[in-house]
């Protein structure tokens, strides 16, 4: 037996996180073990979503648990080529924060409720009506699917309130280039 992957974070900037991601056309086995460690990963990082660009993946994936809670498994959620096909409702502001931008937060407005259309590990089509935290969470993911993060979304407030914090990260990130 092979080992179980294994990935870690990819924190900004890394380019691969501002990449779009392309599309599965692959339901194998390697697909499967993908989501797997995501979701290990996701629940390790205590975070209720992950997008496969943060695991430096430029694949269309994402798996949430709106608990963040493994022992919720009923609650887990991969889909694979997801498409937001409405936005609906009025525009609120929530906090935010993605495990790529380790204590950094901001309050983002976006539409209450979205519908998506997307499929499972095996192809299958789903399509999904979502609304409240869930809706936030799919909408937080698919924008890393779309190269969208965090740090775009933010207001100018946020961005200035998180100035020093976004910048320490550039820096640690140059520095970890240097060291390759
Ligand atoms: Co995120």
């Amino acid at each position: 037996m092979s080992e179980p992957l294994e990935f870690a974070v990819t924190l900004y900037p890394e380019p691969v996180l501002r990449k779009t991601a392309e599309v599965v056309t692959a339901f194998d086995d390697e697909l499967e073990e993908t989501v797997e460690a995501m979701y290990r990963l996701m629940f390790e990082s205590q975070g209720v979503g992950l997008a496969a660009p943060q695991v430096s993946i430029r694949r269309r994936i994402l798996v949430m648990n709106e608990e963040g809670d493994k022992e919720k498994p009923e609650l887990n959620l991969a889909l694979i080529n997801p498409k937001i096909v409405e936005r609906t409702g009025d525009k609120t502001l929530m906090e935010e924060g993605c495990l790529s931008f380790p204590g950094i937060f901001a309050e983002i407005a976006r539409p209450e409720d979205c519908v998506v259309e997307a499929v499972d590990l095996k192809g299958q089509p789903l399509r999904l009506e979502m609304t409240g935290f869930l809706s936030r969470v799919l909408q937080h993911e698919y924008d890393h699917l779309e190269g969208v993060l965090l740090v775009d979304r933010m207001s100018p407030a946020d961005r200035l309130r998180n100035k020093v914090a976004l910048q320490e990260m550039i820096e640690d990130y140059k520095e970890r280039q240097a060291q390759i």
